[in-house]
């Protein structure tokens, strides 16, 4: 989703503008742009549609010691030269931004009133035409930038130049995340850390509300009362590494690969000889399982199928759980029963529907909030009373892979913790536990089994080339599993893929059968399998085409129509976190067949801090 970075310094910032760009491009964008106070005091602005290599490229006579920059998701008019970031006004100030102002449209129609002439069709020319103004009545660039936060409704990030101040560098934030890079003589905004990587490991993240003055060589920040306020200085622990794909051809591939060392380091001193320590989780966490009787889980996407997966676990450990689209919970009114835990579940956790359930619910009686997250210095981390780190390292992929695999891994952790405490005091170990640490320490080997089914992968894969609808079925906890199979499918090959718990197809989806609907189905050996079996044959009767990732000891076998893909036998509790990943496996070799951009898919966007 958009990304904002800005710089001011006593070099050319131009460089570190494209540079904190391009790094922010795993965010997913449709254009980008960058303003400059060049030696002349004018605002040199260069946009343009599509890769920020394309933006480069019209910059190359771009220099000034003071810009901010821009890649753009559309939300407010479609992608084009005109739309994307930064908005100047009157070509002394320049605006970028993250968020959705909702009040635009009463503000553009008094600025049209006074005279001001708009060049786009987003929300955001506003703010720039607002902070004019201010800066026309006789407010300096801050005091313009404050009075403008003040007469905003909405969600924002924002980065403000102005070239009648070419030494200030405004910052604000609500809504929207937005930090400051410390550097040696020059400072830098960025909304994520990762833009600024070879420029500054320091940084202090602005709270909602807050407003920064930034110069080469000061920071200060102030709350939404004016008042000037100390903010922490963290420290960045994001390395290049990371960031670089390290011989795989796409960033989901690696990440695929890398679930084996990501589920070990989720694992890394959580486990004792047999039993889940409670320690590694933080200090209050005992309390907070102590004190929760049921779970309310809020999520999205494939976070919201980790979720669906988990309640699964609870519920089997006796603990009656809730799980629910974050976008939907914001919008509709609860009732919260005593001790209920509310747990939200994200990799990014910035994503925008996740964060506004949770400021709702904080205000609805919950007994604690928990989040499982991928990313230390983000909202939704610093918003909850206790955080469960998936340790999956960086995910750049747009389509989640280690980070679904890693938040699964997670939460048996913490459904293990809280049966505990149904089965009687909370520290007693029984048999069940042992067993699932047991098989807990074989995941990453059996994770690296499957990949090695890769080429049997591949063979699978050529089937769906042509195809442009699939189903995908699975029953309990593989239900979810196939849903995040068919959501993997359709964000990267762009074939329309539904999933179906199987015991539904007979409601209704079994009209869709014929021979261009491929079937994928996964069929571990559990309780259920026998049913599955059931369904499976109804697709066949109806000359559907079965692919069936299915335990080598269900008795599934291929034939012409059906092609059976065989997995070593898994402990039930942890097959739902192996059985994704040929699934990831197959959508990855679809997308490559149809030649899509896998890391970046159309439309998407890593990050989604938009409602
Ligand atoms: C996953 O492949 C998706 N790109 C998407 O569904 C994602 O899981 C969702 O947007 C939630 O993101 P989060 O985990 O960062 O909150």
């Amino acid at each position: 989703m958009c990304g904002i970075v800005g710089a001011i310094s006593n070099r050319d910032v131009t460089p570190i503008l494209v540079d904190g760009l391009k790094r922010l491009e795993y965010r997913g964008y449709d254009s980008a742009g960058l303003a400059v106070v060049d030696a002349q005091q004018s605002l040199d602005l260069k946009r343009s549609v599509g890769r920020v290599a394309n933006l480069e490229k019209i910059c190359s006579d771009v220099t000034g010691t003071i810009g901010v920059a821009h890649t753009r998701w559309a939300t407010h008019g479609r992608p084009a030269q005109r739309n994307a970031h930064p908005h100047t006004s009157s070509s002394q100030v320049a605006v970028v931004h993250n968020g959705i102002i909702e009040n635009h449209q009463e503000l553009r129609a008094s600025q049209k009133a006074a005279g001001f002439v708009f060049s786009s069709e987003t929300d955001t020319e506003v703010i720039v035409h607002q902070i004019d103004w201010h800066m026309q009545q006789g407010a300096g660039l801050f005091k313009a930038v404050q009075k403008t936060v003040g007469e905003l409704e909405g969600a924002y990030g924002l980065g403000v130049v102005s070239k009648q101040q070419p030494d200030l560098l405004v910052a604000a934030r609500s809504g929207s995340p937005l930090l400051i890079g410390l550097g040696e003589g020059e400072n830098f905004i960025a909304s994520d850390m990762s833009a600024l990587i070879p420029v500054a490991q320091k940084y202090i993240v602005l709270e909602d509300g807050d407003l920064a003055k930034i110069t080469s060589n000061s920071v200060e920040v102030f709350d939404s009362n004016g008042q000037a306020v100390e903010r922490e200085i963290r420290t960045s622990t994001l390395s290049d590494d990371e960031t670089e794909l390290g011989g795989f051809a796409h960033f989901m591939k690696k990440e695929i690969h890398e679930q084996t060392r990501a589920i070990t380091e989720t694992l890394e001193g959580r486990l004792g000889a047999n039993n889940v320590l409670e320690l590694p989780f933080g200090e209050n966490a005992r309390e907070i399982f102590d004190n929760t009787k049921e779970l309310k889980i809020v999520a999205c996407g494939t976070s919201f199928y980790a979720a669906s997966v988990a309640r699964y676990w609870f519920e089997e450990f006796g603990i009656k759980c809730d799980v629910e689209i974050a976008s939907e919970y914001r919008y509709r009114k609860h009732v919260v029963n005593p001790g209920t835990l509310f747990m939200t579940i994200s990799q990014s956790g910035e994503t925008l529907d996740t964060m506004a359930a949770l400021e709702m619910a904080k205000t609805l009686g919950y007994s604690n909030t928990l989040c499982v997250c991928n990313v230390p210095e983000s909202s939704l981390v610093r918003a909850s009373d206790l955080t469960i780190f998936t340790h999956a390292g960086r995910e750049i992929g747009v389509a989640s892979t280690k980070a679904f695999t890693t938040q699964l891994v997670t939460l048996l952790l913490i459904a293990v913790c809280l049966r505990r405490r149904m089965q009687g005091d909370g520290r007693r170990i029984d048999d069940m536990e042992s067993e699932i640490v047991r098989e807990l320490r074989t995941l990453p080997q059996q994770i690296d089994n499957v990949i090695e089914l890769e080429e049997q992968i591949i063979a699978m894969s050529k089937h769906f080339g042509n195809k442009e609808h699939a189903l995908f079925l699975g029953r309990g906890a593989h239900f979810p599993i196939a849903m995040e199979g068919a959501l993997k499918l359709k964000e990267i090959s762009y074939i329309h893929a539904e999933a179906y718990a199987a015991g539904e197809l007979k409601h209704g989806p079994l009209a869709l059968i014929d021979e261009d609907m491929p079937v994928v189905a996964v069929a571990p050996n559990d309780e259920l399998l026998e049913k599955l079996k059931s369904n499976l044959e109804e697709v066949r009767a109806r000359g559907g085409k079965l692919f069936v990732f299915a335990d080598e000891e269900s008795g599934l076998q291929s034939d012409d129509e059906t092609m059976v893909l065989n997995v070593a036998p898994v402990h039930n509790h942890i097959a739902p976190i192996l059985y994704v990943v040929p699934l990831q496996l197959l959508a990855y070799h679809v997308a490559l067949i149809k030649g899509t951009d896998i890391d970046k898919p159309r439309n998407l966007a890593k990050s989604v801090t938009v409602e």
